[in-house]
C-alpha cells in the first residue's frame, strides 16, 4: 500500500480519511455494568452512545499498523463511569500505544495471572500497554475522554470473560470521587 496522510481532530477526535467508525450503545454492553437495573432503565429510555471509536483500516496483516480514536461519553450506569468493552489482544502477545487528548480518564489493565493496575490519563499522558495485558478505558471527567491509538493490525479483539464478569476493579462513585472497587462479580469466575 502507499504512504498517507491522516488528519486528526485533536478536539473531537475524529480522524480523516476514515474507513471504519463504530458506535456503541449501552445496548452493546448488557450485563458488563454491575447495576443490571440501571442499565435496563438506560436502555428502555434513550439507549445512550457510549463511544464512539474512528480507525483507518489497513490490511490486517503481521507488520501493519492500525491507528485509531475513541471518543467516550462522560455518565454513569448506577453509580459506575462509562467504560469501554475490554478487551485482550486475539494474539496476545500484541502490545498497544494510547494517547490522551481530551478530558479525564483511567487505563484498567490486567493479566490473566491475576495482576491489576490502573493509570490514570489526560492530555498529554502516553500509555504503554504491553503484550498479554487486557486494557479498558473509563471516563472519570465531567466532559468527553478522548484518545488516540496505535496497534499491530494483526492482533484482533478477544473480548471473551471480560463481557461477563469485568476487569478484578471498578470505577464507581463513591463520596462525589471515582473510587476503585473490588469487581463483586469476580468472585463468581
Ligand atoms: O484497540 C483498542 O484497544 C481500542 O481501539 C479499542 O478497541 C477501543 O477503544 C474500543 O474499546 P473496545 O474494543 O474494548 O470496545
Ligand atoms: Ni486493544
Amino acid at each position: 500500500m502507499s504512504p498517507l496522510a491522516i488528519t486528526l481532530d485533536f478536539q473531537r477526535g475524529v480522524l480523516k480519511p476514515c474507513n471504519n467508525v463504530i458506535q456503541r450503545h449501552l445496548s452493546d454492553m448488557r450485563g458488563m455494568y454491575l447495576d443490571d437495573t440501571a442499565t435496563e432503565e438506560a436502555i428502555g429510555q434513550s439507549d445512550p452512545l457510549l463511544y464512539e471509536v474512528y480507525q483507518y483500516d489497513v490490511p490486517f496483516e503481521t507488520g501493519q499498523l492500525l491507528v485509531v480514536t475513541t471518543v467516550l461519553q462522560p455518565g454513569k450506569v448506577g453509580d459506575e463511569y462509562y467504560m469501554t468493552k475490554g478487551h485482550f489482544h486475539e494474539k496476545e502477545d500484541r502490545a498497544e500505544v494510547y494517547l490522551g487528548l481530551q478530558g479525564q480518564g483511567c487505563l484498567l489493565l490486567e493479566t490473566t495471572g491475576g495482576e491489576f493496575k490502573a493509570l490514570p490519563v489526560e492530555p498529554g499522558i502516553v500509555t504503554y500497554i504491553p503484550p498479554y495485558w487486557a486494557h479498558r478505558m473509563v471516563n472519570t471527567g465531567q466532559g468527553e475522554f478522548i484518545f488516540f491509538g496505535v496497534y499491530p493490525a494483526d492482533a484482533g479483539h478477544n473480548y471473551g470473560d471480560i463481557e461477563k464478569t469485568g476487569f478484578a476493579k471498578v470505577l464507581a462513585e463513591r463520596n462525589g470521587q471515582p473510587t476503585l472497587i473490588p469487581n463483586p462479580k469476580r468472585q463468581k469466575r
